[in-house]
């Protein structure tokens, strides 16, 4: 890649240092606007107090302004204006709770009625609790790209995203992990892309978005094109399609052959994207015997959800922070797991979590493969043994975080407490608006489920 990895070894907690690369900035409620606009990263950027705020300046002003009025007048007035202060107090305060831009929308089952119930301050803690589990790395290097930068491609992001050809894209790719495909891609700057897992084709679209010239090998079953008979789909002109009769999975293709084909020497300059909802671990070694560095998983499934055994599964150990469950039925995380259940509809408590014999890894102890069509039960020995594998051949692991809070993008899946701290924070909601956010259907921002960037190291790579 033209541009790796930061060579540093930073020795941190991978999720510290993307969070530490988050720098704070984003994590950190600001209270003035002059600090928002120097962080924000977004040109053009300016004060991004909370909207929460303002109607607190509004009332305290309208209150002062009155009082001084109403000691200037007479009693029969002063009960006049008191009624009409009231009534314009009333209207007001009905516009400002029914307006978007505000968290005070309520409804039964929305991200405002979990922070009144939490409150935000709550949500972060209970994060400690649960924690998010994450892979180590050999050095603990991390990515070169920081929140500036991901703030900056979001505002060019969104307006490639409104023009996209599929605007439904059910059982694909939602708002978050289309951009952080798009950002990675550009960022990374491969001289060919692969792409496991088309469906009508939003990836492809996605990947030739952020490289325009470079080719593109597409791998899946049926060919997009066959979409087209009933609506949106995407057949990329620069694109090998391994689909319809020339489907061959990822695994079984003969990579150094291609590669010639293709003219390349340089197997760290190809970028792989997984979202064909296979074995991680499968495809994790099948990359890594054709001698490919650099991998994204679109689905990185948290432990106990998903069709298919994932990178977060198999790093959740207990000497992870936020690692390893408990399946006893009055332990703190079986209160906190129930509780947030209620609420998160990706939630997953103890009862779902834990098999039969206690078996939480993976799900319910089980290694999942190909949506689910086939699974293996695997033994705890087991599954320490490959968290202990790919913590040997990677030399980064970065998730990418969810692009917005949740009381801005309604979202209403998974539990912010198994997330990274998200891009724009909640809160924020003028800089969700500065950055187009606002503009885009909620509906495309419920699909997040944790895609990875996995950076394999240099001497495990087996075939050039
Ligand atoms: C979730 S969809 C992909 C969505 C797509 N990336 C997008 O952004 O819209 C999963 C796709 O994987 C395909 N698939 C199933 N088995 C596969 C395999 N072994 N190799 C590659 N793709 C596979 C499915 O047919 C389906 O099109």
């Amino acid at each position: 890649m033209s541009s790796s990895p930061s060579t540093t070894p930073t020795h941190r907690h991978p999720h510290l240092s993307a969070a530490m690369m988050l720098e704070r900035a984003l994590s950190s409620r600001r209270g003035t606007a002059h600090s928002d606009e120097e962080d924000d990263g977004v040109t053009g950027a300016a004060d991004d107090e909370s909207k929460t705020k303002k109607p607190q300046n509004v009332f305290f002003f309208a209150t002062k302004r009155a009082s001084n009025y109403l000691t200037r007048i007479g009693s029969l007035s002063y009960w006049l204006c008191a009624l009409a202060f009231l009534l314009v107090l009333f209207l007001l305060s009905s516009l400002l709770f029914s307006s978007r831009g505000f968290v005070c929308i309520s409804s039964s089952y929305s991200p405002v009625s979990r922070a009144g119930f939490f409150g935000f301050d709550g949500l972060e803690s209970d994060f400690g609790a649960l924690g998010v589990p994450w892979c180590r790395t050999k050095l603990g290097k991390t990515v070169e790209w920081t929140s500036k930068d991901l703030l900056k491609g979001l505002e060019e992001f969104v307006p490639i995203y409104e023009i996209r050809p599929i605007k439904n894209n059910m059982y694909g790719m939602g708002f978050d992990h289309s951009f952080g495909l798009w950002f990675m891609a550009r960022w990374l700057k491969p001289d060919l892309m692969i792409e496991s897992g088309a469906f009508k084709g939003h990836s492809t679209w996605v990947l030739r978005q952020a490289m325009p010239d470079t080719p593109i090998i597409s791998i899946t079953p049926r060919h997009p094109g066959k979409y087209l008979k009933k609506g949106a789909a995407y057949v990329d002109g620069n694109c090998t399609y391994y689909a319809g009769k020339d489907f061959v999975d990822f695994g079984s293709i003969d990579w150094s052959k291609v590669m010639k084909k293709h003219g390349i020497s340089d197997l760290s300059r190809v970028l792989i994207f997984f979202d064909d909802h296979q074995n991680e671990l499968k495809r994790i070694k099948q990359a890594l015997k054709a001698g490919f560095r650099h991998l994204i998983f679109e689905d990185n499934y948290d432990t106990g959800t998903g069709d298919h055994y994932s990178l977060r599964q198999i790093c959740d150990q207990s000497y992870i922070r936020g690692g390893g469950h408990s399946c006893f039925k009055d332990s703190d995380e079986a209160r906190i797991r129930s509780r947030r259940k209620k609420f998160w509809e990706k939630a997953v408590d103890i009862e779902e979590l834990c098999g039969a014999g206690e078996e939480w890894w993976g799900v319910r102890g089980y290694m999942r493969d190909n949506f689910n069509h086939s699974n293996k039960a695997i033994s705890y020995g087991e599954h320490f043994q490959n968290s202990r594998f790919v913590e040997s051949i990677l030399d980064v692991y970065w998730e990418l975080p969810p692009v917005a809070g949740p009381s801005l993008t309604h979202q209403t899946r998974y539990d912010p407490a198994r997330a990274t701290s998200p891009i724009v924070e909640d809160g924020r909601y003028g800089l969700f608006q500065r950055l187009g956010l606002a503009r885009l259907d909620n509906t495309v921002f419920n699909g997040y489920t944790q895609m990875v960037y996995l950076q394999i190291s240099e001497g495990d790579v087996r075939v050039a």
